[in-house]
């Protein structure tokens, strides 16, 4: 990184820590020089990227400012209102169809559901795993079968105290990931017609699970802002024979809301009243921007009614596929269903993961990440507010990295996928979220990746092309 880019870097983490306030004058370039013990040049520069981010802008003879609206400006979308009763899903071909046209690497990643890899300490991670492939002990084979890495699961019980929940490690069992998780807890709970409630919208592998486990879902309706809406949720459990909650209370894909502290507390003791355990799929929580982690449901989870699952794909190894489930009183029928599924997740990864726990500066690669994260979706919701039409709908998370929007109601983003594609830009559209394929003037914007002027024009023809459609 050249110098203008750290001094740009520097400044950007100021003013999203609030140290520089919205309005502020930041150093006159002179003064910046002294402070930095740069050149004009630098300082200019650095100040021109901040104002090509939409960060600061300048006034004439006055100097720069920090900019008075931080993309703060647009309304938010309202509480979902989901068709009511329960859905036989068949959704798979469909989400399956859209999200095979995204991947392609050349596309602008708007719609992609993964975050930039190269935020992730991937070399670091690879000499760990080098290593633990020479010190490979044979007798690793057994010891480590399901539930897994001793030491990787030792690791998680410690994080999980650092949040203020006891989870003991035999109750942690190691999976292929998240998704792998989410599958085991799933089948361990219901058997195939049963019917389980989701929030609306809702992660579509979360829909495509249940599809093929030939489940029925109620779809609950939620608040893009604070998540699940704990009424509707005792209404439908009131009323119908839920088995089991599939939610997301951290930064849910795709709206990025996060159910409120008091509001998990809430929740949890409401399952526990029914007796319906709780699948909280959590593969967001450590990517929080403010200064606290949101409380982790397994501190209030008493009686082992939860079924945490979350991974590392997110936070720190993309591409290493390791996740697991804290699964309370489940714990011995998930053990039993990763055995028989696909026997053990890869061994040497989950040592050499649970290594770079041990020694390798996890909590301050977090803080980077989340810094980064945080800037970037400043970034692109100031690149909607400047280039959508007016009446579009932001959700701001606090958290993660997905923007929710909600276009004008005549905009079709099924459509609108297929025109961006033939740009070269992918886009989430909304009816792949919805069990019902609901949400067809939603979208969902993934902020993972750096504000690149490819991305900023990109912003510019999706807008663009919402306007045609509305024309
Ligand atoms: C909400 C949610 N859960 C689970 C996953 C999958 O996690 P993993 O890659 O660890 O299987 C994703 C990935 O997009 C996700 O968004």
């Amino acid at each position: 990184m050249s110098r203008y880019q750290e001094l740009a870097e520097q400044t950007e983490n100021l003013i999203l820590n609030g140290v520089l306030r919205p309005g502020e004058r930041l150093p006159s370039v002179r003064h910046a020089c002294r402070i930095h013990d740069v050149s004009p040049v630098t300082v200019t520069q650095a100040y021109y990227l901040l104002e090509s981010r939409g960060l600061i802008e300048a006034r004439p003879k006055s100097g720069y400012f920090v900019r008075a609206r931080l993309g703060r400006g647009l309304p938010e979308p309202e509480m979902t209102h989901p068709v009511g009763g329960s859905t036989q899903l068949q959704v798979s071909d469909f989400i399956f169809q859209i999200l095979e046209s995204a991947r392609d690497p050349a596309v602008v990643p708007l719609g992609s559901s993964f975050p930039s890899p190269y935020r992730y300490p991937l070399d670091k991670l690879g000499r760990f795993l080098a290593s633990a492939a020479r010190k490979f002990d044979p007798q690793a084979t057994l010891t480590d079968l399901p539930p897994g890495n001793e030491e990787l699961r030792r690791q998680l019980a410690l994080r999980y105290l650092a949040q203020g929940a006891t989870v003991s490690p035999q109750e942690i069992i190691i999976t292929s990931g998240a998704m792998e998780g989410l599958n085991l807890c799933l089948q361990a709970v219901t058997q195939p017609g049963d019917l389980i409630a989701i929030e609306s919208p809702t992660f579509y592998a979360g829909l495509q699970a249940s599809e093929r486990l030939g489940l029925k879902v109620i779809e609950i309706p939620s608040h893009p802002r604070d998540g699940v809406n704990l009424a509707a949720l005792a209404d439908a459990l009131r009323h119908h024979p839920i088995k089991a909650c599939l939610f997301m209370l951290n930064f849910a894909n795709p709206t990025g809301s996060r159910v409120p502290d008091e509001s998990k507390k809430a929740l949890l003791a409401l399952l526990r009243q029914h007796d319906v355990p709780l699948i909280e799929d959590d593969v967001y929580a450590e990517l929080y921007f403010g200064p606290h982690a949101p409380l982790c449901s397994k501190a209030e989870d008493s009686t082992g009614l939860v079924m945490h699952v979350s991974s590392f794909s997110k936070c720190l190894a993309p591409g290493y596929r390791i996740g697991w489930v804290a699964a309370g009183r489940y714990a011995r029928q998930i053990q039993r269903q990763k055995l028989s599924l696909s026997l053990a997740t890869t061994i040497p990864v989950q040592i050499a993961v649970a290594d770079y726990l041990k020694q390798g500066g996890f909590d301050n690669h977090l803080r980077h990440l989340r810094q980064t994260l945080a800037m970037q979706e400043v970034v692109l919701a100031q690149a909607v507010e400047r280039h959508f039409p007016a009446g579009t709908k932001l959700a701001r998370p606090k958290g993660g990295y997905f923007l929710w929007l909600e276009l004008a109601a005549r905009v079709d983003t099924l459509l609108l996928h297929q025109q961006a594609l033939t740009h070269g830009i992918s886009i989430a559209p909304g009816p792949i979220f919805s069990a019902k394929r609901e949400f067809s003037h939603y979208l969902r914007l993934n902020f993972g990746h750096p504000g690149s002027e490819r991305l900023m024009s990109a912003m510019a023809t999706l807008g663009a092309l919402i306007a045609q459609q509305l024309s």
